[in-house]
């Protein structure tokens, strides 16, 4: 078998287009695009390069678009300061502060500061609580869960009473998937469970799986012979496993690898998603969705 390839870039692509004329709506309705601030602290390059890439994006759909950049050794006080700034501002519909953050500033301190119906990241633990609830409680799925739900439903994967797999359970994609998806409801209903770092035999589980999803940022981790024929793959991990030089620019570049041996695995499942051009570019498109569902909660609009 040769697995269909779930391309993240042409869903990306496809979601976007949408995003764009739901913008222009809400302009021509309301006088204003949705406002996303970006608040960067230092210049970690892979930091700086997302921070960058949302912010093209925010561009390109034609949103307000704010860059708070601040010195590395910005203090706590300080950075606390600019966020009820924007918690405080009108214009801003979601704020975004780029993980990691420097040693001196207390990371859990400054996501609890954001205003949880700014929280575009769904980081807030205000939102996580609403994520567990479910249903119309959820404002912002955090993106990179989002972005994977979206890729399933997108690509004709069936979930209602699916046996998906998770492996990894960090607080940003492991823990949130697989809350999303035993939820009642479109697009979930599935019997979820989550392997780690502590489980027994994570082969055994995995190879049940109808849709495997891995999150645990070791390289080629999962084999081929976990996967089960036919199966749904999906690869969160995004491994620099060195550099090159592009083609394109000539420019040096990290390669990429995934957590699934992606070669050996095609071979297995029937679908899978590549890395790079898989889940990475759906995540920055789910942030720039739930802009988007921040101004509409905050202009009164239903959010669907
Ligand atoms: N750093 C790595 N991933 C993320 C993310 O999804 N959001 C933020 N704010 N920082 C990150």
């Amino acid at each position: 078998m040769t697995a269909k390839i779930i391309s993240g870039t042409a869903v990306r692509d496809q979601i976007l287009q949408e995003l764009k004329a739901e913008t222009e709506r809400l302009k021509a309705k309301y006088g204003r695009a949705p406002g996303l601030v970006t608040i960067l602290v230092g210049e970690n390059p892979a930091s700086v390069s997302y921070v960058t890439s949302k912010i093209r994006t925010a561009q390109s759909l034609g949103f307000r678009e704010v860059q708070c950049n601040l010195p590395a050794d910005v203090s706590q006080e300080a950075l606390l300061a600019k966020i009820a700034e924007f918690n405080a501002d009108p214009g801003t519909d979601g704020i975004l502060v780029q993980l990691p953050l420097p040693k001196q500033i207390d990371e859990k301190a400054v996501l609890n500061a954001i205003d949880p119906d700014k929280d575009v990241d769904g980081f807030h633990p205000v939102n996580v609580g609403r994520l567990m609830i479910g249903g119309d409680q959820v404002l912002f799925p955090p993106c990179t869960p989002a972005g994977i739900q979206e890729l399933l439903v997108r690509s004709g994967c069936e979930l209602s009473g699916a046996e998906v797999v998770v492996v990894g359970r960090s607080n940003i994609v492991g823990k949130p998937i697989a809350v999303m998806l035993m939820q009642k409801g479109r697009a979930a209903n599935a019997t979820v469970t989550v392997v780690h770092t502590g489980s027994r035999d994570i082969a055994e589980h995995c190879r049940r799986a109808d849709v495997l999803i891995v999150a645990a940022g070791v390289p080629g981790l999962v084999k081929p012979e976990w996967i089960k024929p036919g199966a749904t793959v999906i690869d969160v991990g995004v491994n620099r496993v060195g550099e090159k030089i592009s083609e394109k620019t000539g420019k040096k570049i990290a390669i990429l690898k995934g957590d699934v041996d992606f070669e050996e695995a095609s071979k297995i499942a029937g679908a899978i998603t590549p890395v790079p051009g898989g889940v990475g570019p759906m995540t920055i498109t789910m942030l720039m969705r739930n802009t988007v569902r921040g101004m509409k909660r905050r202009v009164g609009e239903p959010l669907s």
